[in-house]
């Protein structure tokens, strides 16, 4: 029986994307003043995957609304990698593109690593390049990090989650989410356990987490009797269920034992696409000098 004697905050992840993005918008507006040009975000998509044309859109929706441009770059669902390829290398010499982002996933017949190693690390704002990816491996200063995980850092921040010392538990092994976000909890002196498919008696390694990050894809695989009293939970999934979005959290579970828990809507997704810009800005401040 879950112990439920704690007041759970859930987190507003849209409101806190909502607040970083006013300060960025208000950045990009000075440059603006100033004379210069905007800061652009090239997005590359490969094929015609519907959820994949939907995230560039709202990619390409969030850049405007800040005052950043973006370009698009689409290529059939048939181009070999020597075309996917060719274009990255446009976009690495057209010197008014900031940041490059190619969306995953990729055609079979393309190699992700491939197409993410031929990106200029100076552009790299998904931060798979493997340099961009290395320097955080090896605890080096990095302007450019990958998005989800930045987002999981600042909401942590913002709810003063403390990380020193602290178990966290990350499942899911991800390059995108579960290895970048276990990095930067170790550089923040948490005690990190990474998790994946193979964990034996994933429960009691769960039951563990002061901060617990699930990135899995499995509908409410953490119950409420997996969470520990006072964690802080952060729900990275989103899965599709008979057409409605489900988290890898059992939300309402968590509720009366997590002290903060993200909702999988207005969660952590907000602050991904927030973190985009951020990158987006931060290549553009580097390249530009501004
Ligand atoms: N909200 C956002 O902004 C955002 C951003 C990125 C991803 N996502 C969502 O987050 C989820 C994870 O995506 P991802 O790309 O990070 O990971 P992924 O590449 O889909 O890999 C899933 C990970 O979960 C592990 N796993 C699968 N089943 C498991 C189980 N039953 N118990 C424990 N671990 C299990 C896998 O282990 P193995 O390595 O052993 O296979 C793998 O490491 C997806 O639902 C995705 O849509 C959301």
């Amino acid at each position: 029986m879950a112990d439920k004697a704690q007041q759970t905050i859930v987190v507003d992840g849209l409101a806190l994307a909502q607040d970083i993005r006013k300060q960025l918008a208000e950045e990009v507006s000075q440059y603006a003043s100033q004379g210069r040009r905007a800061p652009c975000l090239a997005v590359v998509l490969v094929g015609d995957d519907p959820a994949s044309a939907s995230y560039i859109k709202g990619k390409q929706r969030a850049c405007s609304r800040v005052g950043m441009e973006a370009i698009e770059k689409l290529l059939p669902a048939t181009a070999s990698e020597q075309e996917v390829l060719q274009v990255v290398n446009d976009l690495n010499h057209n010197d008014a593109v900031d940041g490059i982002l190619v969306q995953l996933p990729l055609p079979k017949a393309v190699s992700a690593y491939n197409v993410a190693a031929a990106i200029d690390p100076e552009k790299d704002v998904d931060a798979l390049h493997p340099t961009t990816a290395g320097r955080l491996l090896l605890g080096e200063a990095t302007e450019l990090a990958a998005c989800t995980p930045l987002g999981i850092m600042a909401i942590l921040k913002h709810h003063g989650i403390e990380q020193e010392g602290a178990n966290a538990v990350v499942i899911g092994r991800s390059n995108i989410v579960g290895k970048p976000v276990s990095l930067m909890l170790q550089r923040g002196n948490a005690t990190v356990t990474m998790c994946h498919s193979r964990t034996r008696d994933l429960q009691s390694v769960c039951r563990q987490a002061d901060i617990l990050v699930a990135a899995v894809g499995v509908p409410r695989l953490v119950q409420a009797d997996w969470i520990k009293p006072g964690a802080a939970v952060i729900d990275v999934g989103v899965s599709n269920v008979d057409g409605v979005l489900v988290g890898d959290v059992d939300t309402e579970g968590a509720m009366g034992i997590a002290s903060i828990v993200t909702p999988h809507r207005r969660g952590v997704g907000p602050m991904t696409i927030t973190m985009l810009l951020r990158n987006t800005l931060a290549a553009y401040r580097a390249r530009t000098g501004a």
